[in-house]
């Protein structure tokens, strides 16, 4: 694997591929690596020719700056973990090469509709934030696909949204989501959670595929289901901002018409903020 920190060597390294011909998968990520985001990588294998994995810590996306600072930095099992499933290529730039004007003087990309709803109310900007530099990286890579995971379902349809809106020549591709064996989401988060939390932390999945089992069997009074599942999570320990079902498509309220949802949910355990979401596919 070739570790590259600049734009210039990264941009070469393209050209060089495309000469050859290669056809070129993307995966961003924030480092602090997990399962998840190595099955992303095996997925991109199975799409290109070569794979290219940033690593980056974005402050734009960051509401508060302990968060930021507090942000997990793995770099060298980062590495060693990307190695291992032959990823072709490591990008790793700096603040300074992404944002060379500092971060508050920076023409920042937003995707109405998309970016002040569910995560987006209590996190104001970070949308912008990840359509921002998400739009850098496609310029700076000139990838063919880029992945993005399921667990992150809004961002995923914001992605998909600002490629749509911009025209940029790229294909976005969701994986799913990938899961410990309690079923808990596996996010670099989860390790603020204590050993108890941890334990009780899968609750989270369990109350979305109760909702889905409802929604199955007929239960369409939406605020209901929402409610009883936000009183169950309080019941746990956790501390919940939103459970929504919406429609998966672009995650506008749904309707008894609408079929093909999607039910999410994200919540305070402890210190850690926790996200999921799961398909619900009505007959
Ligand atoms: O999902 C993430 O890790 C980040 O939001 C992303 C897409 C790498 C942008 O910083």
């Amino acid at each position: 694997m070739q570790i590259v920190d600049s734009i210039t060597a990264i941009k070469a390294k393209i050209k060089e591929w495309r000469q050859q011909q290669q056809s070129i998968a993307f995966v961003p990520t924030m480092g602090n690596l997990h399962q998840g985001h190595l099955s992303l990588v095996e997925k991109a294998h199975k799409l290109a020719d070569k794979v290219v994995v940033s690593i980056f810590v974005n402050p734009l996306q960051f509401d508060e700056q302990a968060d930021l600072s507090a942000y997990p930095r793995t770099m060298d099992a980062d590495i060693e973990q990307l190695s291992s499933v032959n990823c072709d290529l490591l990008f790793m730039p700096t603040v300074q090469m992404m944002y060379p004007q500092g971060t508050g003087r920076y023409s920042t990309v937003v995707v109405p509709g998309m970016d002040d709803k569910l995560c987006g109310q209590s996190r104001p900007g970070h949308f912008d934030g990840v359509a921002t530099v998400v739009s850098k990286f496609f310029n700076i890579v000139q990838a063919d696909i880029a992945i993005f995971g399921e667990k992150d379902y809004q961002q995923l349809l914001l992605i998909k949204k600002l490629v749509l809106d911009l025209n940029i020549s790229i294909e976005v591709h969701g994986s799913p989501t990938y899961r410990e064996q309690s079923g808990l989401a596996m996010s670099s988060r989860n390790q603020y959670l204590t050993d108890i939390e941890r334990d009780n932390a899968a609750v989270l999945y369990q109350i979305l595929l109760d909702v889905k089992k409802q929604l199955e069997q007929g239960q369409y009074d939406f605020a209901t289901l929402q409610q009883q599942a936000m009183e169950k999570l309080k019941l746990a320990g956790f501390k919940p901002e939103y459970v929504e079902i919406r429609r998966a498509e672009d995650l506008e309220l749904a309707t008894k018409k609408d079929n093909k949802l999607r039910v999410l949910a994200a919540a305070y355990l402890g210190e850690a903020r926790l996200i999921d979401n799961i398909a619900c596919y009505l007959a």
